[in-house]
């Protein structure tokens, strides 16, 4: 089994022994992972290695087979994904969820009502409202969208739409966030804006990051955990992680393109 399973106090998230199968196919095996407090930490590894499921067994859309979860000192292995979410843990949204005919200030807001009530109240008082739309002004701020707060968020270019993702995340005033390849598909100049945004909102966070591009990587995680068909292959800094010649061969073999730190196709 695995080793210590005794509660780190320095970690905010601890899993162990962490396992999901579907119909037998293991696609996260025994995984123990320590997250840092305060740290920005990488979960990388090839197409299929299992980070996402990862992600679905830490904000309990999945169950694990097998394993245990904690986080800030609490067992959440069993709870809902509304109870994780309340404590602090949570996962940027997908695209999907932004809504595209609201506008910008409008997406954030809802997000903020979705913190604060459970459900929608439509009949909220003006002031309440109005409470809600300095917060909101705040965050677009934060994420550098104030240029775009009347557009609908449907018109953005896909660079600003994960930066209003980071802001109704940011709206659940999070202890932990997840990013699930925050830079997937984005041209240069939206990569480094992101990286910056992420530096950014990680201050007196900790922030879990999936991210195929290399470079993202580097720059910002102090740690990271190499996934590959399920198992931890390595964990180290940047340094430590991209000289291990096990890492570059789990790349190699599935991915040529990662030894030059290229973005994901
Ligand atoms: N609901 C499911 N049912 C069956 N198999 C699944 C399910 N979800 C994921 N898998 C399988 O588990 C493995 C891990 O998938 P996962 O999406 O976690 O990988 P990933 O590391 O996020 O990959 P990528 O880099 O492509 O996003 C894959 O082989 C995938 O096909
Ligand atoms: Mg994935």
């Amino acid at each position: 089994m695995v080793g210590d399973t005794s509660l780190d106090s320095g970690c905010i998230l601890q899993t162990d022994g962490l396992s999901k199968e579907f119909l037998g196919f293991v696609a996260v095996g025994d995984v123990s992972l320590r997250v840092r407090r305060g740290s920005i930490h990488g979960l990388i590894g090839p197409n299929g290695a299992g980070k996402t499921t990862c992600f679905n067994l830490l904000t309990k859309f999945l169950q694990p087979t097998r394993g245990s979860i904690h986080f800030d000192g609490r067992d959440i292995t069993r709870m809902q994904p509304a109870e994780v979410a309340r404590l602090g843990l949570v996962r940027s949204f997908q695209i999907s969820a932004v809504f595209p005919h609201l506008t910008v200030l409008e997406n954030v807001r809802v997000a903020l009502q979705r913190t604060r009530g459970g459900s929608f109240d439509f009949w909220r008082s003006d002031r309440v409202l109005r409470g809600f739309d300095e917060r909101a002004m705040e965050l677009l701020e934060d994420v550098g969208l104030i240029g775009f707060t009347h557009r609908p968020a449907g018109e953005l270019p896909y660079g600003r739409k994960r930066a209003l993702e980071i802001a109704t995340t940011l709206a659940l005033d999070p202890v932990m966030m997840l990013l699930d390849e925050p830079t997937a598909g984005m041209t240069a100049e939206d990569v480094d804006r992101v990286v910056k945004l992420i530096r950014r909102v990680a201050a007196g966070r900790t922030v879990l990051m999936v991210e195929h591009n290399l470079k993202v990587v580097e720059g910002l995680c102090d740690i990271i955990t190499v996934l590959t068909r399920g198992r931890v292959l390595a964990e180290g800094d940047y340094a430590a992680v991209s000289r291990n010649p096990e890492v570059v061969a789990a790349y190699l073999g599935t991915d040529p393109s990662i030894a030059g730190a290229t973005t994901h196709g």
